[in-house]
């Protein structure tokens, strides 16, 4: 009896260790997408200029994808050729820390108000069909 109490012991740490680790990934990769100024075009919600938020981005469906596309030169990236996203070499982020702005990223939601939850925009817009109407 007390050897089955050990094993659920061992079983339920090893069940939280990853959850743990995971939630702090996460901040790690909060930190690190700010340290090196991924929101500067990306957003601090992952909707700017060029969104990853929602996870809408190809290059996110693979972590191993998400890394090389961060060791390519920008210009060399065979998906979506260009050359204003810059390079990031392992010496400047390490594959642990790519993993954890990966994870990051994840997490990251683009959920923009309804029209019709704000108030002074629904009746600017109202006015504008009612006077069209009218013309
Ligand atoms: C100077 C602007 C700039 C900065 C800083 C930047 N990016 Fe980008 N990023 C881009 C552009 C532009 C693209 C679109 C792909 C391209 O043009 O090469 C892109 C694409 C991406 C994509 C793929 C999106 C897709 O369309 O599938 C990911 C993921 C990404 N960036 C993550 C990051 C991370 C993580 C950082 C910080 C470590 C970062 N970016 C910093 C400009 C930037």
């Amino acid at each position: 009896m007390k050897k089955l109490s050990l094993y659920v012991f061992i079983f339920t740490v090893f069940l939280y260790v990853p959850i743990i680790n995971s939630a702090t990934n996460t901040e790690n990769g909060a930190s690190l997408y700010l340290d090196h100024g991924c929101y500067s075009c990306h957003g601090y919600n992952g909707s700017g200029r060029h969104p990853i938020a929602n996870n809408m981005s190809g290059i996110m469906s693979s972590e191993a994808l998400f890394i090389t596309f961060l060791r390519l030169r920008a210009d060399l990236n065979p998906l979506k050729p260009s050359n204003s996203m810059p390079n990031y070499s392992e010496a400047v982020i390490n594959d642990e820390q790519a993993q954890d702005l990966y994870a990051y990223i994840n997490t990251l939601t683009d959920n923009p108000p309804q029209i019709d939850d704000i108030p002074t925009l629904k009746n600017i817009l109202d006015n504008a069909i009612r006077k069209n109407e009218n013309e």
